[in-house]
């Protein structure tokens, strides 16, 4: 299954909305996708007590190691302050190296004001990138969003015709990848001993 990470738990998150409109868009697509809401993992609450491993609390622990049997990852990340949330980054930094990152297929949606969050995705670029994961090469970038939502729905239409675009790509991207054994899961499920 592929996750969506809704990359900051801010109450209110307009990055949450747009996870689920994201996870809508993959059903059309007759996809079931499921959503990591940072919110439900209590990270602050966790970090006095984390060692980066030692003690990683349950629920995040799951939550890692589903990750490391995704098909791929969908992050959906808003802009702090011209980077990524401090929470998405302590999250990423739990990740299991290799399996969490490594040929992994990752795809990324910024949002923020008059840039979408073009530099948080860079800066999630460039960490995916050095941890040689697949990066599909459409990314989004959803302008002004605290003006483009609406209940819920994205009212800026060509953004929503590029996330559908960006959905389609992004499944065929994996499957291709899935076909000749090349995506994180694959070669993770044919080193597992039998
Ligand atoms: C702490 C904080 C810092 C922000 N810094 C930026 C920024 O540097 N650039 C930008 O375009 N928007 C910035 N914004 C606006 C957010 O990208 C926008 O409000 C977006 O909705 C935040 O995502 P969220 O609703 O999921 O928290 C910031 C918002 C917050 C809360």
């Amino acid at each position: 299954m592929k996750l969506i990470i809704s990359g900051t738990d801010r109450p209110g998150s307009n990055s949450k909305k747009v996870s689920f409109i994201i996870q809508k868009i993959y059903a059309t697509l007759g996809e079931k996708v499921e959503i990591i809401d940072l919110a439900d993992l209590k990270i602050i609450e966790t970090m006095q007590k984390s060692r980066y491993g030692e003690s990683v609390p349950t629920v995040i622990q799951k939550t890692l190691d589903l990750i490391n049997q995704s098909e791929g990852l969908i992050i959906v990340c808003p802009e702090y302050n011209g980077s990524m949330p401090g929470v998405l980054k302590w999250f990423i930094d739990h990740f299991k190296y290799p399996d969490a990152f490594e040929y992994r297929p990752i795809c990324f949606i910024g949002l923020g004001g008059m840039f979408g969050g073009l530099r948080a995705v860079e800066h999630l670029q460039q960490v995916f990138g050095y941890r040689n994961s697949f990066i599909f090469p459409d990314r989004i970038f959803l302008i002004n969003i605290f003006r483009n939502m609406k209940e819920g729905e994205l009212t800026d239409l060509v953004a929503l015709d590029l996330l559908n675009k960006q959905s389609a790509g992004f499944q065929k991207f994996c499957r291709a990848l899935q076909s000749e054994k090349m995506d994180a899961k694959s070669l993770l499920d044919l080193r597992r001993p039998n």
